[in-house]
């Protein structure tokens, strides 16, 4: 039997009540299956611990989590710890660590899920963003002078690297062509006229190498309209990791809300774990009161199925998530349900259930 080890960072407010009902799913299908089974370990990591300890994450935390397959998180961040504590000192670390570079975010509209456009069909909501995720405006890169005094000065640096810019457009491409997809690649040349003056002339360079793909190119601004207006437009999209961020919570909002929205952190050459986590993050609002929607973490569940090797899996599960949507009956509150995140979980259990069984009768038949 092939063990999958897998490191599951909970973290804060609703991070553990979703992510119970995403580990729940994995291990049905593992069962199931009866070839593989994950082997989660536990980290205590996020806000509480820094309350107790001082840190988000343990001294050696980035060398122990590099023994896994994959790392599947909740989500950090709780009043009392400021924010850019709790994402600098673990998510942006985990992210730059391991280089997992590639944000692989779907904005993708499920059959049965709520979409606040007029007049759109549930198919032409469907494009996979794929976001910088180790530099751009998020390195980190600036200065702080005079703080505090009347002539203060604030500098926050963008980075864009030519091997970062590179890589992500090429990542970009090659899912492309592999999807038979359209590829956008959004900028704001104009205004940035280094950084995205760069990035347009290396998404001209590198689109040379794959003649076969059809390319767009907008700046964010009117890609922000264009995404309300004609989300048909966009395919596989590539962008800044500051884009990204804005733009795949708008994605989020046109394709069923952030209960629903999923991200995959990868590391594409598979030398460090890939992170896999819903975009939404703990909520401290709702936390604690099991109304969460499990969903979004469900589908990263299935990404990560995807990752490890088992495509057949990550699909039949968005199936069952769109069986779960049709169907209405078991729905938490921000979906228009009244049902708790564990009812979620078990629902689909069910529904996974049902259809693996069913194919397993076929197959003996
Ligand atoms: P948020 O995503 O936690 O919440 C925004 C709104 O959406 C809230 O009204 C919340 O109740 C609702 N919501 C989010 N996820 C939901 C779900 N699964 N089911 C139902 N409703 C859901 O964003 P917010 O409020 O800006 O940030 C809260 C904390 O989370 C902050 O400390 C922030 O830094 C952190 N955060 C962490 C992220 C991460 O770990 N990846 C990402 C975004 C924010
Ligand atoms: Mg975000």
């Amino acid at each position: 039997m092939k063990t999958h080890k897998i490191a599951v960072i909970a973290g804060d407010g609703i991070g553990p009540e979703v992510i119970n009902e995403g580990i729940k799913v994995l291990n049905v299908i593992a069962t199931l299956d009866q070839t593989f089974h994950f082997d989660f370990t536990f980290f205590p990591w996020g806000c509480e611990y820094y309350i107790q300890k001082g840190r988000m994450i343990d001294e050696d935390g980035i060398e122990r989590l590099k023994e896994f397959a994959a790392i599947y998180l909740g989500a950090v961040g709780f009043p009392g710890v400021p924010d850019h504590i709790s994402l600098w000192e673990l998510l942006l670390t985990i992210r730059k660590s391991f280089d997992q570079y590639v944000n692989i975010r779907p904005v993708t509209l499920l059959k049965g899920a709520p979409c606040p456009l007029a007049g759109v069909r549930q198919e032409e909501i469907d494009m996979l963003f794929i976001r910088e995720n180790t530099e751009g405006e998020y390195a980190g890169a600036g200065d702080w002078l005079y703080k505090g005094k009347k002539e203060e000065v604030v500098l926050q640096n963008s980075v864009f690297s030519r091997k970062g810019t590179e890589r992500i457009i090429r990542y970009a491409f090659e899912t492309a062509l592999k999807q038979g997809k359209t590829l956008t690649s959004i900028s704001k040349g104009n205004a940035l006229n280094y950084s995205m003056v760069f990035w347009d002339q290396v998404f001209q360079e590198v689109s040379k190498e794959y003649p076969t793909v059809k390319t767009y190119s907008y700046l964010v601004d009117a890609a922000a309209m264009l995404m309300i207006k004609d989300p048909k437009r966009f395919e596989v999209v590539v962008t800044s990791n500051l884009f990204g961020d804005i733009l795949t919570d708008l994605g989020a909002a046109i394709a069923g809300g952030l209960g629903l929205a999923a991200g995959a952190n990868l590391n594409p050459e598979r030398k460090f774990p890939s992170m896999f986590e819903p975009i939404h993050g703990s909520a401290p609002d709702i936390a604690g009161r099991q109304i969460a929607n499990p969903l979004a973490a469900i589908w990263s569940a299935s990404q990560l199925l995807d990752y490890v090797g088992y495509e057949r899996y990550g699909k039949l599960l968005l199936d069952v998530m769109e069986q779960l949507l049709i169907e209405k009956q078991v729905l938490t509150p921000d979906l228009g349900g009244s049902s708790t995140t564990s009812e979620v979980g078990n629902r689909i259990v069910e529904l996974l259930t049902i259809r693996l069984k069913s194919e397993h009768l076929e197959r003996i038949n």
